[in-house]
């Protein structure tokens, strides 16, 4: 059976970085307030570019660092809850820009476990031996579904981009297990861009609602809980211990989850890379613009075994263990 092997890293932010101190003129916030409760000190947004034009920059960069040709790979998939359109799908968008002609191509939606999800599709499609060379992305622009009046929300959320080139392997490493989990009954916890119907047939008297909306406080509970059980049973199942894994990365929602994270996995914090401070949260895009930070700094070593974890909207929440 082939390996999942993850060949080339890549991210790409857009270049207009807001500042906690920008927002503390927009909304009634402050620096210390969302530092000390978030982490966060500035976040980059979207100033036109959708989340297609942000894959397509990470893929061009994949496909440069890799020397991979686009007529060779066989499958694009964009993780992402802020799509250009309905239809075409974002990742049809990224296939016609970087001419990857022989590739098929679809979203993926699990908020900010999409990346996770998209890379436990993309490990499957390797592992059958139906796909060789897949481009897996997590991008999105927040700011377009981000209420900007609303502090208790426009402050934690950022635009970017990551993906990664995974690649059919005989040798070692890639994808060695995964631990994936959903709960739709809580899905209302977490919600954004509600469909409108409105239409001679039926007159909506609700207001539109295209905002993301959550209930802070639940979403902090379920993932302090979740994600160290998810990492616990994901560990006990490849047979690994703690002590062989050289970081977590984690989405990056907000710099207490991880601490508490750490704290109930009894793990050094120094092992969960963290970003977000520079980031905001970028959902689905924030694990794989992580590694691409981590692969810059030669923090990915070769037979490293690393932890990629995800939580959010859904719910949805899950994890996978990589060798490098
Ligand atoms: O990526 C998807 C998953 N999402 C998450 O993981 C998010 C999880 N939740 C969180 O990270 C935290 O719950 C938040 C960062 C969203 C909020 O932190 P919190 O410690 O739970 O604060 P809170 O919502 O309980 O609000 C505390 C106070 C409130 O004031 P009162 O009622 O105590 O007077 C808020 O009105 O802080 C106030 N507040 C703010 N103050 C200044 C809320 N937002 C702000 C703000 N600036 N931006």
């Amino acid at each position: 059976m082939y390996k999942t092997e993850i060949v080339a890293y890549a991210n790409y932010l857009p270049p207009k970085a807001v500042t906690n101190d920008d927002l503390s003129t927009m909304v009634e916030t402050n620096d210390e307030w969302i530092r000390t409760r978030t982490g966060i000190s500035e976040r980059h947004v979207s100033t036109g570019e959708t989340a297609s034009d942000l894959c397509v920059k990470v893929a061009q960069k994949l496909i440069e660092k890799s020397g991979i040709s686009p007529l060779d790979i066989d499958m694009l998939i964009v993780a992402t809850i802020t799509p250009d359109f309905s239809t075409p799908n974002t990742a049809c968008l990224v296939q016609a820009a970087i001419g990857a002609d022989n590739a098929f191509a679809f979203d993926l939606s699990a908020a900010c476990s999409g990346f996770v999800y998209a890379m436990s599709v993309a490990d499957k499609y390797i592992k059958s031996g139906a796909a060789k060379n897949i481009l897996v992305f997590g991008s999105e622009v927040l700011s377009a579904i981000t209420d900007w009046t609303d502090r208790s929300s426009c402050v934690l959320f950022g635009d970017g981009a990551g993906g990664v080139l995974v690649r059919a392997s005989e040798t070692s490493g890639g994808v060695i297990a995964e631990d994936i989990h959903s709960n739709g009954a809580d899905g209302h916890k977490l919600t954004g861009n509600a469909l409108y119907i409105d239409t001679p047939f039926f007159d909506n008297e609700k207001q539109k609602q295209p905002y993301l909306q959550m209930d802070g406080r639940a979403i902090f509970t379920f993932a302090t809980k979740k994600v160290p059980q998810s990492v616990s049973a994901l560990l006990e199942k490849a047979g690994v211990s703690k002590d062989d894994i050289a970081y977590i990365v984690p989405h990056q929602a907000n710099y207490r989850i991880v601490e508490a994270m750490a704290k109930k996995l009894d793990m050094p914090l120094e092992k969960f890379f963290m970003n977000i401070d520079k980031c905001g949260n970028t959902s689905s895009a924030s694990i794989p613009i992580a590694l691409a930070e981590m692969d810059e700094k030669g923090l990915l070593k070769k037979g490293d075994k690393i932890v990629i974890t995800g939580f959010g909207g859904g719910l949805t929440w899950g994890s996978i263990l990589l060798e490098i």
